[in-house]
């Protein structure tokens, strides 16, 4: 399978992108092929609304949105990557889902598999609630199949992350 792998967080070493690594580590065994694009630090901007691309076109903005959704439309998965941000995703990823807009019908027809990595530093029982919902739904809407979230909690850095989501984000490599 080829998979698209989208950070979301602007430390390139940090929490979320720690387990990109496991996660890649996993796939990769599994005999996948892993690709990935970095929100964070690519020339990715938000969403004019300006509906030129009619939810079935190009944007017509000139950065990488449009190589993106092209990756997009041609890989079997999708993992998004992100530190939770009061407790939704950061805006670096968040950006670049917006960017769907332009492809959102084909996208949706793809009925692609589909997997989140949140970090948090908090580790309580609301930290991950609107993240999850949140995901939860645009998988829905988009017709993703969900195929694992690791919801990292108490991880707000790479010294304090429990290190069994190391092992989750490796077994979801290595399942999705
Ligand atoms: C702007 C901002 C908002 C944050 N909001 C939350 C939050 O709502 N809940 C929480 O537990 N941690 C929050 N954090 C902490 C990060 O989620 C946490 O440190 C995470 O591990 C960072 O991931 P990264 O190393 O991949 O960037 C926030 C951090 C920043 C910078």
């Amino acid at each position: 399978m080829n998979i698209l792998i989208l950070c979301g967080s602007p430390h390139r070493e940090g929490t979320s992108n720690t387990l990109v690594k496991e996660f890649i580590r996993g796939a990769e065994e599994a005999g996948h092929k892993t690709t990935v694009y970095d929100c964070a630090h690519g020339n990715i901007h938000p969403c004019l609304g300006c509906d030129c691309c009619g939810m079935n076109g190009d944007c017509v903005q000139k950065d990488d949105g449009n190589e993106v959704l092209n990756k997009l439309l041609t890989a079997d998965a999708v993992v998004f990557s992100t530190p939770v941000y009061y407790f939704g995703m950061s805006a670096q990823l968040k950006m670049m889902i917006d960017r769907f807009y332009a492809r959102n019908g084909a996208i949706t027809r793809k009925r692609m598999k589909a997997a989140l990595i949140a970090t948090a530093w908090n580790d309580d029982e609301v930290v991950m609630k609107g993240i999850k919902t949140h995901f939860d739904i645009i998988f829905d809407y988009l017709s993703f199949q969900n195929r694992g979230m690791v919801l990292a909690k108490g991880a707000g850095t790479v010294g304090m992350m429990p290190k069994r989501y190391y092992a989750e984000a490796y077994q979801l490599g290595q399942s999705i």
